[in-house]
């Protein structure tokens, strides 16, 4: 076992706030700093966004594969002390070499959800290299996230999820949405806000939808996540993408998650049949083709991939 999720009631219940909990990770061998500059050279470069040579605070997120700055990938990672980077791999399993960390930390997620009756949907890792100083704006995430510190250490702040005066509906709406992922920081915000040390050994629950920023102390930092989704999160993104398209698209003032039962019933229900059809669309084979013609299935609202922070 490798982290230890065991003995938080904010983490075991996925609440609306953060809580650390404690790994045995910053000594794996495949965590060190040669090994990530071999994968970081190796790995294919669809799943890597890094920003080097941006002012930080100025740095978007999502914006790094459009803008990665001044030096190319292969001099930001062998000189992370002093390339002002910050790089982010998403999917680092898709490695052989990876692949069995991956494996050993979903066998925690599976045990820590069995224990507490989570359906999980999806998990992946995702793995932050940052120069000394960097910064990681203030946004949210479509997920849970269990960030663990390996090398360095950083300061997060963090805001509870589920709080519409810190993420308004029509932010929540245009997130799942696809169309941005700016998140304004409000007018005193600052008595929800908590700070979080990270130091190697330590981890962060970050929840789903929890805005949150993260700065670097003086060291190159490496931080690995196991980010996931579970039946209950997919359901909040089917709905805030439903309300998005009722406000967008109708001019409606939909309903926020959990004012009307049947209302996010059929919003979800939507969306997954939605998500499934666009997956069967994706086999190849004529058939198949052809009934996503005949169901009047198209194109997804917005381009796939990364969209603006
Ligand atoms: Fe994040």
């Amino acid at each position: 076992m490798q982290f230890d999720l065991s003995g938080s009631k904010v983490i075991d219940g996925l609440g609306n706030v953060g809580d650390f909990f404690s790994h045995r990770l910053a000594d794996h061998p495949l965590l060190q700093m040669d090994e990530i500059r071999k994968l970081v050279k190796r790995i294919p470069k669809n799943g890597l966004f890094y920003s080097a040579g941006i002012k930080p605070e100025s740095a978007i997120i999502g914006d790094w594969h459009t803008h990665p700055g001044k030096h190319p990938l292969d001099f930001a990672i062998d000189n992370m002390e002093n390339a002002d980077a910050y790089m982010y791999i998403l999917g680092p399993e898709v490695d052989p070499g990876f692949r069995p960390l991956y494996v050993e930390l979903k066998a925690d997620l599976d045990e820590f959800c069995r224990r507490n009756s989570y359906r999980l949907t999806d998990s992946r890792l995702a793995l932050f290299i940052s120069s000394p100083g960097a910064i990681a704006p203030h946004h949210i995430d479509e997920q849970h996230t269990f960030i663990a510190q390996i090398k360095g250490s950083k300061t997060m702040f963090q805001w509870p999820a589920g709080n519409h005066e810190l993420t308004t509906a029509q932010e929540l709406e245009a997130f799942f949405g696809k169309v941005t992922r700016k998140l304004a920081i409000k007018d005193g915000s600052d008595r929800w806000r908590k700070t979080y040390e990270m130091t190697p050994g330590r981890g962060v629950y970050i929840p789903f939808a929890a805005p949150h920023s993260v700065t670097n102390r003086n060291e190159v930092s490496i931080s690995l996540s196991i980010i996931f989704n579970t039946e209950q999160t997919r359901k909040l993104q089917n709905i805030y993408r439903a309300n998005h398209v009722l406000r967008t698209r109708f001019g409606r003032s939909p309903r926020v998650p959990g004012e009307s039962v049947w209302r996010d019933a059929m919003k979800n229900n939507y969306f997954r049949a939605y998500d499934y059809s666009r997956h069967l669309m994706g086999i190849p084979g004529r058939a198949v083709r052809k009934l996503g013609r005949m169901t009047g299935l198209g194109k997804p609202p917005v381009a796939a991939g990364h969209y603006r922070r």
